[in-house]
C-alpha cells in the first residue's frame, strides 16, 4: 500500500486569464477547483498513473469535507483526522498572455498538540511492513518542524519506506532520520547545504552529500534541466524532452509518484527516474495544479534521456571541490 500524509491539504483554486491587470476588474476565463497539499497531489498523479493509494492527514471545515469527498469520487482512499477550522485555499491565477503563474498561499488552520499524538497513531495504524508513506510539504501553525523526522523514524522502525519532499528545516531534520528517498529541488539544495558545493558538477556532488547522510535514493530536481540520482547501484542524470511549458506548479509532485510507481513494485532506480521525469514534464505542460494527464506521460516516456555517470565522473565531480594539490 502507498499512503500519502497531508498535515496542510488546500483547496487549489485555478483561474485563467487572458491578461492580469492588478488594481483592475479581470474577467476569469477558466476556473478549476481542486484537492491539494503536497501528499494529496502525489495521491492524484499516483492514480493518473494507475496506482491506488490511501491520503492521510488533518482537514478542517467544510473545505475539508470537500477534499475529502472530491478524492473519494476520484478512486483515492482517505483517512483524515477532523479538527477544528477550516483548511486554506490556495490561488494561482494563470496569465495566458504573459504566460505567468501567480499564487497566493494561505497558512492554514491551526493544529494542537493532542492532534499530532492522534495523527501519529493513526498513520501508525494503517501501517504494514512493505508499505510506503509520502510526507511532505509545508507543516501547518502549531506542528513542530522535526514532526517528519518524528514520521520516519515511527514508519522505519515498521518496516515502511519513507519518501520526504520538503524544504528548510522539515527537510533538514528529516534527512536526519534518514528517509528512503528524497526530492529537493534545486533551490531547496541550496537552503538545505547553507550553498551549493564549489565542483564542476555542484548539483550532482550535493545529491553524492545526501547518499552519504544515509538516504538510500536521492533525486535532485532542476526543472526543465531534469535531475540527477544517486543511490547504491549507480548515479543518474535525467533530460527531460523539450516541450512549451505552461506552469511547472505539481511537477516535483507528479515526479514523486512516478518514481514510487515504479520503486514500490520493485522496479529499477533508472526506470524510476525515467516515469519520475515524464510524469514531472507532464505536470509542467499543464496549467495551475493541474496534475500530469496519463496520455501525456505515455507520449514523452520514450523521449526522456536517462544516462548513467559512471563512477569516474562521480569521483571527478567531487575531486572538483576539494582544494587543488600543488605541483
Ligand atoms: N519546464 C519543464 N520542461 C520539462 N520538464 C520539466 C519542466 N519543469 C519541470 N519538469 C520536470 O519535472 C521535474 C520536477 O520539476 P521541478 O524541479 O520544477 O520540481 P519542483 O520544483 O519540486 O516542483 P513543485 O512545484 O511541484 O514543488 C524536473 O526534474 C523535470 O523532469
Ligand atoms: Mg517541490
Amino acid at each position: 500500500m502507498i499512503i500519502t500524509l497531508t498535515t496542510n491539504p488546500a483547496i487549489d483554486h485555478t483561474v485563467t486569464l487572458d491578461a492580469l491587470v492588478p488594481g483592475d476588474t479581470n474577467r476569469v476565463v477558466e476556473s478549476r477547483s481542486d484537492p491539494g497539499g503536497k501528499g494529496i497531489n502525489v495521491s492524484r498523479a499516483l492514480l493518473e498513473l494507475g496506482c491506488e493509494s490511501l491520503a492521510m492527514g488533518f482537514v478542517a471545515g467544510a473545505r475539508g469535507r470537500f477534499v475529502e469527498h472530491a478524492l473519494r469520487e476520484q478512486g483515492i482512499y482517505t483517512d483524515f483526522l477532523h479538527i477544528s477550522g477550516q483548511i486554506r485555499t490556495n490561488i494561482t491565477i494563470q496569465d495566458r498572455k504573459h504566460n505567468t503563474t501567480t499564487t497566493l498561499n494561505e497558512p492554514g488552520p491551526r493544529v494542537e498538540a493532542q492532534h499530532v499524538a492522534s495523527l501519529l497513531q493513526r498513520v501508525k495504524k494503517q501501517l504494514s511492513p512493505g508499505d510506503w508513506l509520502i510526507i511532505g510539504g509545508s507543516l501547518p501553525p502549531g506542528v513542530d518542524p522535526g514532526f517528519y523526522a518524528r514520521v520516519i523514524t515511527l514508519a522505519k522502525g515498521l518496516g515502511v519506506r519513507c519518501v520526504l519532499d520538503a524544504d528548510g528545516e522539515p527537510l533538514a531534520r528529516g534527512i536526519a532520520a534518514q528517509p528512503y528517498l528524497v526530492k529537493p529541488n534545486r533551490l531547496e539544495v541550496e537552503r538545505l547545504l547553507g550553498r551549493m558545493p564549489k565542483s564542476r558538477e555542484p548539483l550532482l556532488e550535493a545529491a553524492i552529500r545526501i547518499h552519504e547522510a544515509g538516504v538510500a535514493v536521492v533525486v535532485l530536481s532542476e526543472g526543465y534541466q531534469g535531475a540527477v540520482m544517486v543511490t547504491n547501484e549507480g548515479t543518474w542524470r535525467a533530460y527531460p524532452p523539450a516541450i512549451a511549458a505552461v506552469s511547472p506548479v505539481g511537477s516535483g509532485d507528479a515526479m514523486v509518484a512516478g518514481m514510487v510507481q515504479v520503486l514500490s513494485q520493485d522496479g529499477p532506480p533508472e526506470e524510476a527516474l525515467r516515469l519520475g521525469v515524464a510524469a514531472g514534464t507532464a505536470a509542467a505542460m499543464t496549467p495551475g495544479t493541474l496534475l500530469c494527464r496519463q496520455a501525456d506521460v505515455v507520449r514523452l516516456l520514450p523521449r526522456v534521456q536517462v544516462r548513467r555517470i559512471p563512477r569516474g565522473d562521480r569521483t571527478s565531480a567531487l575531486a572538483g571541490a576539494a582544494p587543488r594539490p600543488h605541483r
